[in-house]
C-alpha cells in the first residue's frame, strides 16, 4: 500500500509556497477573500476573470484547475458555496473534491490552504483529522489478486496550512490521528476484500501475529480447537464442525495505558466464509459471504489504528475465526450444544452461526474484567432491511455506552442508530429443548439476534454493533472499513476518563 504523508504548517503568503498543487477553498460572493485575492494576483487575474465569465462561481463541489504560478506547479480552486453555510457536510464535500482533483493530476505533493475554514460546532482539529482520514482511506486500492493492477494516484504528500486557531503541533497531531484511522480502515478493507480461499481463520491468526510484531505494546495469543474444547466453547466449535479449516480464537492485547487500568474489549465475528452450513444459503450473491468476517476486520483495523496513534488506554481484541460449511461432520438443525457459559443452545438454523461464535467469545471476555465490551458483527440480513447501508445498528445493556458510541459515530461520520433491546423480544428465543434457541422467528431479526447475545453479556457493560449493512458495498463491490472510524473515535474519547 502506498501511504500518503501529512504535514501541518502555519499559513504564509501563498506566493511563497513551493508545491505540486496549491489548493484553495473559495466561497460564493461578490468580493474575493484575502487568500483568493492573493491567488488572483499570482495568476494575473485568472480567478476573477473565470468568475466574471460565470464558468466558476464557487458553487459547492465546483473545481477550477489553473496552470502553475509563483512556486506552485498547479493551482486548484474548490468551490465551497456560501461561507455562512459551511458546515461539517460541506467540509466533507470539500475534502472529497480535494481527493478527486488531486488524484486526477500527476501531482506528487499538494498544499491545502485550510486556514480560512471555520466550521460551526467543531474545533479546528476536526477538519484536519477528517482531511487526513478521508484522503488516506480514499487512496486504498485492492490489488492483491490482480495480475495487472491499475496505476495508483501519484500523490504522496499533503501539506495542510492551518489558521491561528490551532498550534502547528496540535494540527500535526490531528493529521496523525486521521492518518492512523484511515490506515486502520484500509487494514480492515484489505482483510475483508480478500477471498475466503486466502483469508481463512489461520490466515487471520497470522495477521494478528504480524500486527503485534515489532510493537511492544501489542501481544497476541492464538487458541486452537483443542484449547477451545477445553474451555467448553461448544457453540463456536459447532460452527466449524462442517469445515476442513480449523477454527481459531484470536486474542490481541494492547497495553497503552497503566498496567492496572481496566481494558475495553472488542469482539469480532470472523466467519471467513458463511455458506449457511446445512441450512444452506441460496446461490445468488453468496460470494459476498467472504465479508462475513467484517467484524473481525473492523477489530483488526481498530487495533491497527490505536497502535499507530499510541493511544494511552488498554484494549483487548477477541476474534472468533471460523468457516461455516456443510459436510458430513456439520451441525444439523435441531442439534443442541453447550456454550462456554453453560447455557444450552438448540441450533434451529445453522445459518444463524454468528451468534454462536460470538456468545463463546463474549463469555471468554469476562476474564479481562472489562470496562466495556463491544462486539461487531455482520450478523443479520434483517439489519440490512431495517437500516440499509448507511447506519450501523447499536444495541446495549447500558444507555450511556450506546450514547457514547452514537456520539463517536457522528464525530467521525461513521454513523450508528440505537435499536431496542427490550425484554419483550426475548421469548422469541424460547424452545422446549434447550435454554435458548438460535432462531428468533420472522419479526425483528436483528433485534432477536442481539437479544440472544445479551444473555451472554450480563456480567459487564456491553454493546453490539450489527454492521451487516455497513461493512461492505455490493455495487461496486468492496469493503468500506466501517466501523473502524467510529470505534477509534470512541476509544480516543475514553482517554483520561
Ligand atoms: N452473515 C449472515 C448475515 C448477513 C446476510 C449479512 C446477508 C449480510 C448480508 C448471517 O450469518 C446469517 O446468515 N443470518 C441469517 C439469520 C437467520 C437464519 C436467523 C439471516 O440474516 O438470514
Ligand atoms: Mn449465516
Ligand atoms: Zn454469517
Amino acid at each position: 500500500m502506498t501511504r500518503i504523508v501529512f504535514k501541518a504548517q502555519q499559513t504564509t503568503d501563498p506566493a511563497s509556497l513551493t508545491t505540486g498543487c496549491l489548493i484553495a477553498p473559495l466561497f460564493i460572493g461578490k468580493k474575493l477573500s484575502d487568500v483568493a485575492q492573493q491567488l488572483d494576483k499570482l495568476t494575473a487575474g485568472a480567478i476573477s476573470s473565470a468568475m466574471k465569465l460565470g464558468d466558476f462561481y464557487a458553487k459547492t463541489g465546483q473545481t477550477l484547475l489553473l496552470p502553475g504560478a509563483g512556486k506552485a506547479k498547479r493551482i486548484l480552486l474548490i468551490g465551497c458555496g456560501d461561507a455562512k453555510k459551511f458546515d461539517k457536510d460541506a467540509s466533507r464535500k470539500f475534502i472529497n473534491s480535494i481527493y478527486r482533483a488531486v488524484s486526477a493530476t500527476q501531482a506528487k505533493d499538494a498544499t491545502v490552504l485550510a486556514a480560512s475554514l471555520n466550521i460551526a460546532d467543531t474545533d479546528a482539529s476536526w477538519l484536519l483529522e477528517a482531511i487526513a482520514r478521508t484522503i488516506t482511506a480514499s487512496l486504498y486500492r485492492y490489488t492483491r489478486t490482480l495480475s495487472k493492477p491499475k496505476k495508483a494516484p501519484a500523490i504522496a504528500k499533503l501539506v495542510v496550512s492551518h489558521g491561528p486557531g490551532i498550534t502547528t503541533r496540535a494540527a500535526q497531531k490531528a493529521l496523525n490521528t486521521g492518518s492512523a484511522t484511515g490506515a486502520g480502515m484500509n487494514t480492515a478493507k484489505e482483510l475483508a476484500n480478500l477471498p475466503a480461499n486466502i483469508c481463512t481463520p489461520r490466515y487471520l491468526a497470522e495477521q494478528a501475529r504480524s500486527l503485534a510484531k515489532g510493537n511492544p505494546k501489542l501481544t497476541t495469543q492464538i487458541l486452537d480447537e483443542k484449547k477451545m474444547a477445553d474451555l467448553g466453547m461448544g457453540a463456536l466449535l459447532s460452527v466449524s464442525a462442517g469445515s476442513d479449516e480449523p477454527a481459531r480464537l484470536i486474542v490481541m492485547n494492547y497495553k497503552g495505558g497503566k498496567a492496572n487500568q481496566q481494558p475495553y474489549v472488542l469482539v469480532g465475528k470472523g466467519v471467513t466464509f458463511d455458506t449457511g452450513g446445512i441450512s444452506l444459503k441460496p446461490g445468488a450473491k453468496m460470494d459476498e459471504m467472504k465479508y462475513d468476517m467484517g467484524g473481525a476486520a473492523g477489530v483488526f483495523g481498530t487495533m491497527d489504528a490505536i497502535s499507530r496513534m499510541g493511544l494511552p488506554i488498554n484494549v483487548v481484541a477477541i476474534v472468533g475465526a471460523v468457516e461455516n460449511m456443510p459436510s458430513g461432520g456439520a451441525t444439523k438443525p435441531g442439534d443442541v450444544v453447550t456454550s462456554m457459559s453453560g447455557q444450552t443452545i438448540e441450533i434451529l438454523n445453522t445459518d444463524a452461526e454468528g451468534r454462536l461464535v460470538l456468545c463463546d467469545a463474549l463469555t471468554y471476555a469476562e476474564r479481562f474484567k472489562p470496562k466495556a465490551v463491544i462486539d461487531l458483527a455482520t450478523l443479520t440480513g434483517a439489519c440490512v432491511v431495517a437500516l440499509g447501508a448507511h447506519a450501523t445498528a447499536v444495541y446495549s445493556n447500558k444507555e450511556e455506552l450506546a450514547e457514547q458510541l452514537l456520539d463517536a459515530g457522528i464525530t467521525s461520520h461513521d454513523r450508528a442508530w440505537h435499536m431496542p433491546l427490550w425484554d419483550d423480544y426475548q421469548n422469541q428465543l424460547d424452545t422446549n429443548f434447550a435454554d435458548v434457541s438460535n432462531l428468533g422467528g420472522p419479526g425483528g431479526g436483528s433485534i432477536t439476534a442481539a437479544c440472544f447475545l445479551s444473555r451472554f453479556a450480563k456480567k459487564y457493560n456491553w454493546a453490539h454493533l450489527d454492521i451487516a449493512g455497513t461493512a461492505w458495498n455490493s455495487a461496486p463491490k468492496g469493503a468500506t472499513g466501517r466501523p473502524v472510524a467510529l470505534l477509534t473515535q470512541y476509544l480516543s474519547d475514553r482517554v483520561g476518563k
